[in-house]
């Protein structure tokens, strides 16, 4: 069976510790899209390391890692990360597996996300300028190079047609970068990549699964930015919802098991786009302080708000999500009051769905309010603990969203994951 784990906001709801923590009951932990522009934060022996392309599973001894066919994969970043990550864990290379149909980012790909956001002008995504959207343009328009592509001897033959192709269309562009700069450190990676474990990954998996092993796919960014369901176009380039996994891994949905959804106790957002529940004033500025708030990839400070039980409702029941995480709870200490989004109004009418056009319309979201806590979050260390005020809040989240609260993390590291009564 493949479990599932995948942010519910978003992105950045705390996934790289989950995974690193949950990893212990795994043998395989799967990425099954996105690419660099995932920053997946674990705290190892005290250290901060940020995953970008290598499953969260490496810092576990037994778990096998595999890159699945639905990332998009740098292989510049990817070595880069994978030098650092040696030095830690000299085993990873021995753990670590891609598959030959990943698709690959290109130097003129990170040169034409720069350039197209720059000519959106204001209405720019606000992308992390990794190059993933023209990646995968290419792939959909069935030009992209894949990774199995390395092997063989026409692989520059091709690079050099779809550079050509690429040059055309930044010409148009009218926007100078640099790419040219970046071309002799891909082809060195390319060197690097080709002595990775390539794999025909679905069969890979598949005699994993017959032979018992229990695999976690790992999501990247969150269901918000769903390239279909998200705030769209303010969204992502990828599926980053459960039936990615299927697509990403090329797994049969049947052999979908638990699907863990992860959503802090508030709500942020990086970049450009609709945010019902944001607060552009000091509560904001509060939540940014308290948790931290700035893009582990970007470095950007995060647009903080309440939490927006109606966007969650709507992404639980996209997945299918069997069990929540909720993240970050530490970060509400100190308030003396918090606020749920329990609904939003719509040119004077209340609903509870996610409407089609958030940008057009004048939402203004419905608020329920609780009461905050005197004792720290962050200091409990069993459900039993934690202040009655907070579990209020719990409980009407779960009743809310119809899914059980099966852990509460309440701080970095590894140890403060507070398991719920069943
Ligand atoms: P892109 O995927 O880099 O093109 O960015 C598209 C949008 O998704 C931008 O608003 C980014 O800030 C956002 N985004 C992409 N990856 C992540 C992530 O891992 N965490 C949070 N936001 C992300
Ligand atoms: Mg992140």
């Amino acid at each position: 069976m493949i479990d599932v784990l995948l942010g519910l906001q978003w992105g950045d709801e705390g996934k790289g510790k989950i995974v690193d923590y949950l990893a212990a009951k795994y043998d395989i932990i799967a990425r099954f899209q996105g690419g660099p522009n995932a920053g997946h934060t674990l705290y190892v022996d005290g250290q901060k390391v940020v995953l970008r392309t290598i499953p969260s599973g490496v810092f576990q001894s037994h778990c096998l890692n595999l890159i699945g066919n639905g990332v998009v994969i740098d292989p510049v970043s990817l070595q880069a990360e994978l030098t650092q990550l040696v030095s830690i864990r000299p085993d990873v290379l021995e753990r670590l597996f891609v598959s030959q149909k990943a698709h690959l980012i290109l130097p003129t790909h990170r040169a034409l996300d720069a350039a197209s956001e720059a000519a959106k002008g204001v209405d720019k995504i606000g992308s992390t300028l990794k190059g993933i959207g023209p990646a995968y343009m290419d792939k959909t328009g069935r030009n992209g190079l894949r990774v199995g592509d390395v092997l063989n001897k026409d692989f520059d033959k091709k690079y050099e047609q779809l550079k050509q192709k690429h040059v055309q269309m930044l010409r148009q562009y009218n926007y100078e970068v640099n790419w040219q700069e970046w071309e002799a450190e891909f082809f060195e990676s390319i060197k690097y990549l080709r002595s990775l474990q390539i794999v025909n990954a679905e069969y890979w998996l598949d005699a994993h699964i017959k032979n018992g092993k229990k695999i976690l796919a790992e999501g990247a960014q969150g269901s918000m930015l769903d390239i279909d369901y998200g705030t769209y176009p303010f969204v992502t380039s990828s599926n980053t919802i459960a039936s990615g996994v299927c697509n990403g891994l090329g797994v049969a949905p049947s052999r979908i098991g638990e699907v863990y959804g992860i959503s802090k106790a508030y709500c942020t957002r990086v970049g450009s786009g609709p945010f019902p529940t944001e607060l552009d004033n000091e509560v904001g500025e509060a939540l940014r302080k308290a948790g931290n708030e700035f893009g582990a990839v970007t470095g950007r400070s995060r647009r903080c708000g309440w939490i927006d039980l109606v966007a969650l409702r709507y992404t639980v029941m996209l997945s299918g999500v069997t069990q929540i995480i909720l993240t970050k709870a530490d970060v509400l200490d100190g308030f003396k009051e918090l606020y749920a989004g329990v609904a939003y109004t719509i040119e004077g009418q209340e609903t509870n769905e996610f409407p089609f056009d958030i940008c057009g319309t004048d939402l203004s979201p419905v608020y329920k309010q609780f009461d905050g806590w005197e004792q720290p979050i962050s200091e409990c260390n069993s459900y039993e603990t934690l202040p009655e005020s907070f579990k209020k809040y719990c409980n009407f989240v779960e009743n809310y969203l119809g899914t059980r609260i099966a852990y509460i993390s309440n701080g970095t590291g590894r140890d403060q994951l507070l398991i719920t009564p069943q």
